[in-house]
């Protein structure tokens, strides 16, 4: 069985808007996400998630697949408007009964339903209202929204996941604009953060608060790269340092710590928002477990003068208030995003929050790759993506024996889906998904998966 143990979380991920389609179907109120596919040239090929897999239809048939693959929990996402099309208020009673038939089918398949409140897909109403997450009257109505996820779905939901990758929507959406609603700002993010924290923090609490008898767990899920120092020189050592508290303690301080790292604090100066006394009593201590999506790594070095331009990996947030620059090595393999394969710098990031954070439950959320996968008679022989999941699970599990407490792995993706910016020209699915038949193929990562699952139950 290896390190994993018994009760070892396995899963694949997905979200709402990559696979669902069906965007205005049964009464759903339009996203932010809908509204920028429509903006030409903001999405690879003009594409939108319009039908995207067509999960909305399609669920039980892909439930089914997950049975079949021998997954004990499956990650899925709620879309904010189609529970609540203008984003408070009224709820929409047939998106209510959408997720309630998928949840119970994953039930009756044995598979534990793992809910992400918020992927990315905020309701369009209250972009406009109020412009979404830099507003402060989002932190009341997500609370809202999720109050009414809770209520509904919290009898079988046990494992809910509040925000997805905040740093995604602080950077990309609102500092790099090229993810909804396609900001362009140095200062926004920070005041984002802010608020997503804040949302995410009066959440939990709501959650503890009111739903204590459901007997659930709930958390907050954070993205991060490993940086690896460029050189041994003092200066790169901690600039790597730097670049993970910019990325990652950014979110991670504040929910384990009740603020942001001083060196936040130090180099930003009044960019960066203040918490209240209240505010980070609230923070401290508000995720029960540690929810990681982890891709790639790439080397820091220190520098004094960042040009934004170099950044051509858009991983660097806002590269010159940390005074990093990243770079990739020459003989590290790139998938298809570009994204280096070193599964090393997993173990090392695992090991650095454990270090960090006193130890915390972890679980991979997300991890995975983007391949040009083809179809040769009927077969996707997707050789890199096997070698990707062996490896980086390989990492998992050397970390694991040294005491790193690792407790779940979420496959991403389950489906070839809709890549964001990227359209459907990337392909990150274990079963491949033919854009134009919707028909689904397991590719040779999906028989691997299957294969290992068996053996870690054996
Ligand atoms: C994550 C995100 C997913 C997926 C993945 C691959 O950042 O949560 O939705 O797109 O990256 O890029």
């Amino acid at each position: 069985m290896g390190k994993f143990g018994k009760d070892f979380v396995w899963g694949t991920a997905t979200s709402a808007y990559q696979i669902e389609g069906g965007y205005l179907e049964n009464g759903k109120g339009p996203s932010i996400w809908d509204s920028f596919c429509t903006i030409p040239g903001k999405i690879k090929n003009g594409d939108t998630g319009n039908v995207a897999c067509d999960h909305f239809h399609r669920f039980k048939d892909d439930i089914k697949l997950l049975k079949e693959l021998g997954v004990n929990s499956y990650r899925l996402s709620i879309s904010w408007s189609r529970i609540m099309p203008e984003g408070k208020g009224a709820v929409n009673e047939e998106g209510v009964r959408f997720y309630n038939e998928i949840i119970d089918e994953l039930i009756k398949n044995d598979i534990t339903p793992w809910v992400t409140l918020y992927h990315w897909d905020l309701p369009l109403a209250l972009q406009l209202e109020d412009d979404g997450w830099l507003g402060e009257s989002i932190i009341d109505y997500f609370v809202e929204y999720a109050d009414v996820c809770f209520n509904r779905f919290g009898d079988r939901v046990k494992h809910w996941i509040t925000l997805n990758e905040p740093w995604v929507v602080a950077i990309l959406s609102h500092g790099h604009g090229v993810f909804a609603p396609g900001r362009v700002s140095e200062v926004e993010p920070y005041q984002v953060a802010h608020n997503l924290l804040l949302a995410h923090a009066k959440t939990v609490n709501h959650y503890k608060s009111r739903y204590s008898s459901q007997d659930g767990k709930i958390g907050i899920t954070n993205n991060c790269d490993w940086r690896e120092s460029l050189t041994n020189s003092q200066a790169d050592i901690e600039a790597a340092q730097r670049a993970l508290e910019f990325f990652l303690g950014w979110f991670a301080d504040p929910v384990y710590f009740g603020d942001y790292p001083e060196v936040m604090k130090e180099r930003i100066g009044d960019k960066l928002p203040r918490f209240s006394e209240k505010e980070k009593e609230l923070l401290k201590g508000s995720s029960d477990f540690f929810g990681l999506n982890h891709y790639t790594t790439m080397n820091a070095a220190h520098t004094d003068s960042v040009d934004e331009n170099e950044d051509v990996h858009g991983n660097g947030g806002i590269s010159k208030d940390q005074g990093v620059s990243l770079s990739v090595k020459k003989d590290w393999k790139l998938t298809k995003m570009n994204w280096a394969v070193v599964p090393w710098g997993c173990k090392k990031l695992l090991k650095w929050i454990a270090d960090r954070y006193d130890n915390p439950e972890i679980y991979i959320t997300e991890n995975g790759c983007a391949y040009d996968d083809e179809v040769v008679d009927g077969q996707i022989n997707d050789s890199e993506r096997v070698e990707y999941f062996r490896t980086y699970l390989a990492a998992c599990e050397e970390a694991i024996s040294e005491g790193v407490n690792l407790k779940g792995y979420f496959a991403w993706s389950f489906l070839d889906n809709f890549e964001w910016n990227s359209g459907y020209s990337k392909r990150f699915g274990i079963y491949y998904v033919d854009f134009e038949t919707l028909e689904r193929i397991p590719k040779a990562s999906a028989k691997w998966f299957k294969k290992f699952l068996a053996e870690q139950s054996s």
